[in-house]
């Protein structure tokens, strides 16, 4: 396995993983690797020649109240995760090389509606820095393929309309969310969950899950307080509850009936936590 450092040795390995018309499959990362990652490079794997893994913490997503200097960072277990999981390639730039002239006055990607919904309302200009920085890693490893986690299914969309509307010529391919035993999605950010967090956190997925099956028997007639209800019940239970709303997959449009595919999105602090999940439902 070959640890690329900054963009110079990237370019020097990419005509070489691509010779012979061999597919090149991507998986970009913040590091920080769990179980949903490496599941991700496992389907990579599966579905290319040679795979290509980033690690990068990208400041561009991150506002200035977030958690970009305390975001963990475990660079050699990386490493070595990857290297077992028959990695070709770790991409591993630094902020100078991926933004050689700063962020404050960098062209920014925006995805509107998909991107500016759900956690694009809290975060207005996330989504915009995960677009640019995606935009910039897939024009330095020139992927067949990008693979990305259904844990993040708000992020999947607007990657995938970016994609599209940008007429890039990569196949998007997405994973299931991995997810700890006891429900709770795996995720870098877990570990700032104090252990009594930790206990209540799995209630999230439960939660989804429950209100999913609810939605699914009322059919035509849906009854969207009970969203109102579950939302109450994670408040008490602990939760902050930014939202848990049922969207369309297309559009992102608030649903109050499964005549299209939808998912029951959720955000919510527990403490200083913010976890986020989703349930795709299928249109009946
Ligand atoms: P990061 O949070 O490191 O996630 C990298 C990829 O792993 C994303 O596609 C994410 O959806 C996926 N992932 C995370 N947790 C998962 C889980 N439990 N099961 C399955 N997949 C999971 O998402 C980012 O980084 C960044 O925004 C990035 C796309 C790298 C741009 O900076």
């Amino acid at each position: 396995m070959i640890v690329a450092p900054d963009t110079t040795a990237l370019r020097n390995h990419i005509p070489r993983l691509k010779e012979g018309s061999r597919c090149v499959a991507f998986v970009p990362t913040m590091g920080n690797l769990h179980a949903g990652h490496l599941a991700l490079v496992r389907q990579a794997r599966g579905c290319a020649d040679a795979v290509v893994v980033s690690i990068f913490v990208n400041p561009m997503q991150f506002s200035a109240h977030e958690d970009l200097n305390t975001y963990p960072r475990t660079l050699d277990a990386d490493i070595a995760a990857l290297e077992s999981a028959g990695v070709d390639v770790v991409f591993t730039p630094t902020v100078k090389d991926v933004y050689p002239e700063g962020i404050e006055a960098h062209t920014a990607i925006h995805v509107p509606v998909l991107g500016d919904a759900l956690c694009g309302k809290g975060r207005p200009s996330h989504f915009d820095g995960v677009c640019t920085v995606v935009y910039k890693l897939f024009d330095m490893v020139k992927p067949d393929v990008a693979v990305f986690g259904e844990k993040d299914l708000q992020q999947l969309l607007i990657i995938k309309r970016m994609v599209k509307d940008l007429n890039l010529a990569i196949d998007i391919q997405s994973g299931p969310t991995q997810r700890a035993a006891d429900g709770l999605a795996l995720s870098s950010r877990n570990q700032y969950l104090m252990q009594a967090e930790r206990a209540v956190a799995p209630r999230l997925w439960e939660t989804l899950k429950a209100c999913a099956a609810e939605l699914k028997t009322m059919a035509g007639q849906m009854d969207l307080s009970i969203l109102d209800a579950a939302k109450a019940t994670l408040e008490q239970e602990g939760f902050a509850v930014d939202y848990l709303e049922l969207r369309t997959l297309s559009t992102l449009t608030v649903s109050s009936c499964l005549s299209e595919d939808c998912a029951l999105f959720v955000a919510a602090r527990l403490g200083n936590t913010r976890l986020i999940d989703n349930i795709q439902i299928t249109a009946t």
